[in-house]
């Protein structure tokens, strides 16, 4: 739990920011803001241990909306060297003060950046990156269950397009447990909040209820635009995966955790709308059969299936070139060939073909990363009936021939 400190326009934050420390720092900000007038507010960071994403990101989407309103909102990292990473590599510093904080390179899969969407075609990008980096660390995840997390990503990052009227556009983070199996979202925006939205339709009920009467199949503030689906379906896929979820907005606050619903209401409300998901992937299929809706089970549309799937052969076609921004190291070849192991996983009776076309070169690490290890975790039948090379020049030919005779040699 955080301790919140405020002195002139400067708040300090001490020791572990968790969700529940959101409304207090927001409330805190605002007063900032228009009872005292600051157009310019600094958070000291300098004594938090710890930050979970789920309250940085709606931090970032107040920061950017307060922008936008001419305030200034600047940050001072952890003095933790870790804490402090990850402020950077989350990119949490740079959307909450970009002034001084860079944006992140950090090109892992285990915890994405944040990333923020201002269209369909923004959401397409940022839902797919997300689905390529579950595919690429979480080694359990079965075909359905990530279908139902892309599809449950897709209907919270809808929202925000289709119902926030957010002037900043939405924010969304994703962090992969590959060790437990877990996947845990959260997506923010600044726009007008559920129950400002929903309260035409149900005048009597307080903020907190309106949230659950948001996470109810067929609710929707109106039939012409939405089925009352998303938020519903993303409720029962954390519900069927022993997960958590928790949904922010206005002064309302629900949390589901350990098979429990919890309504609350704030004494300040969080300027707009902050979802926030758990989900274990280890029970195959629990998140897939969550997704019955009007006792219809639902499949969605697939990330596999647009992406590698080709009409013109059974295989499927794993463009080397649209993988990878490099073909040089090791770090680059880990996640591509964690990712050829998962979509052969998922598509046991299909082979894939690779496709090097527009790939000027391998270096020998990337080739004996990807393909000699590839080939030693598969054996060389295995990796005969599954795996075709096409569009390879000569030279990497050679190379990968290379790295799999060499690999073959290597005692591990
Ligand atoms: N980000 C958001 N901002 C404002 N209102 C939202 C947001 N997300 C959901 N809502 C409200 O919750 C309702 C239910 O959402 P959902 O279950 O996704 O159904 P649908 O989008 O089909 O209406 C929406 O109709 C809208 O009133
Ligand atoms: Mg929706």
């Amino acid at each position: 739990m955080a301790y919140l400190e405020s002195v002139g326009n400067r708040i300090a934050v001490s020791g572990e920011l968790l969700l529940q420390n959101l409304w207090r720092l927001s409330a805190t900000i605002h007063a900032l803001v228009t009872k005292q007038g600051y157009s310019d507010i600094h958070l000291d960071f300098s004594k938090c241990s710890r930050a979970l994403p789920a309250p940085m990101l709606g931090l970032c989407a107040e920061a950017a909306q307060l922008r936008l309103h001419g305030v200034d909102i600047s940050l001072t990292l952890p003095t933790d060297l870790t804490s402090a990473r990850v402020f950077v590599n989350a990119n949490w510093a740079h959307e909450i003060d970009p002034a001084h904080h860079k944006r992140s390179t950090y090109r892992g899969n285990r915890s994405m950046p944040v990333m923020k969407f201002d269209s369909t075609a923004e959401q397409t990008t940022a839902v797919n990156r997300l689905v390529d980096s579950i595919l690429c660390t979480v080694t359990e995840v079965q075909r359905d269950d990530l279908n139902a997390i892309e599809w449950a990503l897709n209907e919270v990052t809808d929202n925000v397009l289709v119902h926030s009227q957010s002037k900043v556009g939405g924010f969304v983070q994703l962090t992969n447990f590959p060790k437990t199996n877990r996947v845990e979202f959260s997506v923010a925006d600044a726009g007008v909040g559920i129950p400002a939205t929903l309260r035409h339709a149900f005048p009597d009920l307080n903020d907190s209820q309106l949230l659950e009467r948001a996470t109810r199949e067929g609710v929707t503030r109106d039939g012409k635009v939405g089925q009352g689906n998303g938020l519903f379906g993303t409720f029962e896929v954390a519900r069927a995966s022993n997960g958590r979820f928790s949904l922010l907005s206005g002064f309302g606050n629900l949390r589901y955790e350990s098979d429990e619903l919890r309504l609350g209401l704030e004494k300040a409300p969080y300027p707009g709308t902050l979802v926030a998901a758990n989900l274990d992937c280890a029970n195959p299929n629990a998140l897939a059969d969550a997704l019955r809706i009007g006792n219809k089970k639902y499949l969605p549309m697939d990330y596999i299936e647009l992406r590698y799937e080709d009409r013109s052969t059974d295989d499927l076609v794993f463009r080397m070139q649209e993988e990878t921004d490099s073909f040089g190291s090791r770090v680059a070849g880990t996640p591509v060939r964690q990712k050829l192991v998962a979509l052969l996983r998922l598509n046991p009776n299909k082979r894939i073909r690779v496709d090097m076309s527009n790939v000027p070169f391998v270096s020998s690490s990337f080739a004996d990363e990807v393909f000699g290890k590839l080939f030693k975790q598969i054996g060389p039948l295995g990796f005969a009936s599954a795996i075709e090379l096409s569009e390879l020049s000569s030279v990497t030919r050679a190379l990968i021939d290379k790295a799999i005779a060499q690999r073959m040699q290597s005692p591990n």
